[in-house]
């Protein structure tokens, strides 16, 4: 078995680690005797159907899309509405009072937060969304916990079964040393790695906010007590864990402490243990990395780690294509060979909880001419909507007024140019806003991969600028973007005559194709095609479809001869609206953010 051979690589073969893996063992047999007969049921068909062109996911937060998670119930049938085949709960375990980070400083893994509901209720939930066809993705935020967990509070009572289950120093030598090669996460809200507690006279290693301590996985305890957790959790019926943070689980002196090796040897032994006990869940890890080291989070053939990743980078491509109207960058960069094994997928999405980080392929960037360092702030100034004729309003993320670096926040919609054009009151850029809204969502739902959508962009939500009336919230931009679902201006989506009905029916619609044709599942690869038109970005599925996407507001022509081999001119017609597509002159016509599903 990998699992023993990688436990005892990482923890060496001393009396304690071969306690500590006996303890595993039976951790692990516990688990497989209790999972429930009707999940047992759905382990048999395995994991793969997670390549299924049917799954479509919504990440929502539970008390801003419906109070908590009894009133979810009543909203169950809107997702089905829109085609949605799993949704992904945002924190939703116990988390600290006060500031929390969204809930990504966990206090009680075992316990769904009072504010949302009961975990009697959330199993309740998983299984109306499974008699829905609809499956369940939870947070599963395993680099550190909130620093009042009863591990934290048993490991500083010095409950030996609880020693050094976090990292923490006496003095601050050897925190001096590790922070002369780590990166800041948060350097403005959270500046630092390390927290000094005069009360416990203690240095703890805090990477993200200060309440929250990371864990040491250096000790095997660690280990064993967050698979139990996973497969608690697994057992209540969760289908999709989001491992949550994932390369920063290791760390090590003198390095910057992101993606070790040894953080790829414990994903991969939680996926031994997952395919033991509960064969069906699938992982989605979540690495906001380079793109090589994204890819490295599949694992290989041997040792598979995460089934799902996020796909980063197109999604930052392509507000850089909405922005620059050249979607050069954009085709380059998807056209790398990073090594995505086989199985392996990308969520895709336009827009999430978080922030956008301007991670580019600098080299690329040259090559067109562009300088890396200006592009960057093109970009953060035109999305914040500060740069001449941006069309976006957002704000900056952790903004370092020394280098100008910054990450920008803000909705989709408002992003794409909705609250701009309303507070203008301007009929042209209202329509060509929810263009963009639409054609962002149309590379998301037929780019391979599974789409994900951020709740509240189905009908184009604008920013929250309340956010700033909240004193938890009111120094992190991202809960611009995390406003409360406006259930009002849903009424309106099936409404053509409104602006969320034209954006509802229409993703709706997108999904429902993607839905019900084979073309759109995990086995037809994208590859982007060069139209020589810099505005267009278009790709095929193994010639089986052709996809074009304009990303400027004029209308372009595309030379047909690019994709020749596709059978063109003559019998193509667009999936979307069932029309002919003719070429005149060998060149096809887009309108403005025109996008065409051709096959
Ligand atoms: C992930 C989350 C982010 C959170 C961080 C710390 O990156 O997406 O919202 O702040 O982890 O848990």
């Amino acid at each position: 078995m990998n699992l023993e051979r990688n436990y005892y690589e990482i923890y060496g073969t001393n009396d304690i680690t071969k306690y500590r893996f006996s303890q595993l063992m039976s951790i692990i047999e516990q688990a497989k005797k209790s999972r429930p007969a009707s999940l047992k049921k759905l382990d048999s068909e395995g994991n793969d159907w997670y390549k299924s062109e049917k799954l479509v996911g919504m990440m929502l937060y539970v008390d801003r899309f419906s109070e908590n998670l009894f009133e979810f119930e009543n909203k169950i049938d809107y997702l089905a509405e829109l085609g949605v085949t799993y949704v992904h709960f945002m924190p939703l375990l116990k988390s600290r009072e006060g500031n929390n980070d969204g809930g990504y400083a966990v206090s009680d893994y075992l316990m769904v937060d009072d504010k949302f509901g009961t975990m009697k209720q959330l199993e309740r939930v998983i299984s109306l969304l499974k008699k829905k066809g609809i499956r369940t993705c939870i947070d599963f935020v395993l680099n550190h916990t909130a620093k009042e967990h009863i591990w934290a509070k048993k490991c500083l009572e010095g409950d030996p079964d609880y020693n050094d289950m976090y990292i923490m120093y006496d003095d601050d030598t050897i925190p001096k040393e590790y922070e002369k090669t780590l990166t800041q996460i948060f350097p403005g809200v959270a500046p630092g790695n390390f927290t000094y507690y005069p009360d416990i006279n203690k240095y703890v290693m805090t990477r993200f906010y200060e309440f929250q301590w990371d864990l040491n996985y250096r000790n095997p305890q660690v280990f064993n007590k967050i698979v139990e957790v996973l497969l608690t959790l697994a057992n209540k019926g969760v289908d999709i864990f989001r491992l949550d943070a994932i390369p920063y689980m290791w760390k090590e002196l003198g390095t910057i402490s992101m993606n070790h090796p040894n953080v790829h040897k414990l994903i991969s032994m939680m996926y031994e243990i997952a395919q033991e006990v509960c064969p069906s869940v699938i992982f989605l890890g979540e690495a906001i990395v380079e793109p090589f080291e994204i890819v490295k989070y599949f694992g290989t053939e041997e040792r598979k780690e995460c089934n799902v990743m996020y796909n980063a980078s197109l999604m930052v491509l392509l507000w850089n294509s909405l922005a620059s109207r050249d979607v050069r960058l954009m085709a380059r960069s998807m056209s790398k060979d990073y090594g995505v094994p086989d199985d392996g997928l990308w969520i895709n999405y336009a827009r999430c909880h978080d922030d956008i980080g301007w991670g580019f392929e600098t080299d690329i960037l040259r090559d067109m001419g562009l300088d890396p360092e200006m592009h960057k702030q093109f970009m953060i100034q035109f999305m914040e909507g500060k740069f001449p004729g941006s069309f976006s309003i957002g704000e900056l993320y952790e903004f370092n007024p020394v280098t100008k670096d910054a990450r920008n926040s803000g909705t989709l919609a408002s992003m794409c140019g909705l609250e701009q054009a309303l507070n203008e009151k301007h009929m042209y850029k209202l329509e060509l806003a929810v263009k963009r809204i639409l054609l962002l969502h149309s590379i998301v739902i037929s780019y391979t991969g599974i789409p994900l959508l951020y709740s509240g962009d189905e009908i184009g939500q604008l920013n929250d600028w309340n956010y700033k009336e909240v004193s938890e919230h009111a120094s992190d931009s991202r809960w611009l973007h995390r406003g409360k679902m406006n259930w009002k201006k849903a009424e309106n989506r099936n409404n053509l005559a409104t602006t969320e009905g034209q954006i509802f029916t229409k993703i709706k619609n997108m999904i429902e194709i993607r839905k019900s044709n084979e073309l759109f599942s995990a086995k037809y690869k994208s590859i982007p095609v060069d139209t020589g038109n810099n505005a267009v970005f278009c790709f095929h599925k193994e010639n089986k479809m052709l996809v074009l996407a304009n990303f400027s507001e004029h209308e372009q022509w595309v030379d047909s001869k690019a994709f020749d081999w596709f059978g063109l001119p003559g019998e193509m017609h667009d999936l979307i609206t069932g029309r002919p597509i003719r070429s005149y002159n060998n060149n096809i016509q887009l309108g403005p953010y025109e996008y065409l599903w051709l096959v």
